[in-house]
């Protein structure tokens, strides 16, 4: 007897303890193992007595429900926190292979819980937005009335019978006009080229400077070589080291592309009935072109002059002879 009450009693204690340090489960263990021995005791007064043991005890454990319940709210709220960047429920086997097949990621995520819309694309929104095409009118009248559906775009009267010429899409590619220009390196104003093509083949010139359209504007002069004021293709020219200093050289303004095409020539008509035949355009020089040669030519000759040998090499023709190598020629 002795033995059971100290037992209890030493239950008890260790009880208590066990609650100010707080070590809750053994505490709770054997608060439990009491309450057990306190019920099967016989006797009235002692179990009054057990009771309200009991009773205390219950109090004691009161206010630590109360935080462990506070404790495990907070333990939660954290758990949710972590949830919030959880990784895919679906581990990797391979890389691309889950462990989980899309069926039962399906069941695992709980997807039939969803109701999944996929976004609507820029297209779709669009499609959406797009303006009626027809509208339906009430329209008066006894016998004919009632609701007529209506464009609200007319169609056109009228359609042309043959296709309008239109321009073609350039893709990008600017137009020739807007073409970079490029000059060799070798070519520079005051140079001397030797033309490789056109009647003039072999003579050499003086270029004074680069068209718009990417020729150069070249002169004999023409009292030297019979080279008018013309344009040359820097492809079918050679350049020569030679140079005349142009930097004095004035060019009129008006000598550009325009100027130098070709003009077209009239041709005869032979037609029935005519009495007298036309007669064929010839090509004649300008006054206009005669007084630019001359303005031109007359402030290159001093320059020339002032060159020895220059007025010579200008009015000799290039050619090739025996023994002369074009491979090592050196111009
Ligand atoms: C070209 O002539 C101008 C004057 O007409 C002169 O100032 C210039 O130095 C000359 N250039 C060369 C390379 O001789």
């Amino acid at each position: 007897m002795v033995c059971k009450k100290t037992w209890r009693i030493w239950q008890t204690c260790w009880t208590l303890r066990l609650f100010v340090l707080q070590d809750k489960f053994r505490c709770v263990m054997l608060a439990v193992s009491t309450c057990c021995t306190v019920l099967s005791c016989n006797g009235r007064t002692r179990a009054v007595y057990r009771c309200v043991q009991c009773v205390i005890c219950f109090f004691f454990f009161l206010p630590w429900l109360q935080m462990a319940g506070e404790e495990a709210a907070k333990k939660t709220e954290v758990v949710k926190k972590v949830n919030r960047h959880h990784a895919s429920r679906n581990p990797v086997l391979v890389r691309g292979i889950g462990k989980y097949s899309r069926s039962a990621m399906y069941a695992r995520k709980a997807l039939y819980k969803r109701k999944y819309k996929a976004p609507e694309t820029k297209i779709e929104r669009k499609k959406k937005e797009k303006a009626r095409a027809t509208v339906s009118k009430t329209v008066g009248g006894d016998k004919n009335g009632g609701t007529r559906v209506v464009k609200l775009r007319k169609m056109p009267r009228y359609y042309p019978t043959e296709d309008v010429p239109r321009k073609l899409l350039s893709h990008g590619k600017k137009p020739f006009s807007q073409h970079k220009r490029n000059l060799r390196s070798s070519i520079t104003p005051g140079t001397v080229l030797i033309l490789l093509n056109g009647r003039h083949r072999g003579k050499r010139v003086v270029f004074l400077k680069q068209l718009q359209s990417g020729l150069l504007l070249v002169t004999g002069p023409l009292v030297i070589n019979r080279v008018p004021l013309r344009r040359a293709h820097q492809k079918f020219v050679i350049a020569t080291s030679t140079k005349v200093n142009v930097s004095s050289v004035k060019v009129p303004k008006h000598l550009t592309d325009a100027y130098f095409k070709k003009k077209r020539l009239r041709k005869p008509k032979h037609q029935e009935g005519e009495i007298f035949e036309t007669e064929k355009e010839k090509y004649a020089v300008t006054q206009q072109r005669k007084a630019d040669q001359k303005f031109v030519d007359s402030q290159l000759l001093p320059l020339v002059k002032k060159e020895p040998q220059l007025r010579g090499y200008l009015r000799s023709v290039f050619f090739l002879s025996n023994a002369m190598y074009p491979h090592k020629l050196v111009f």
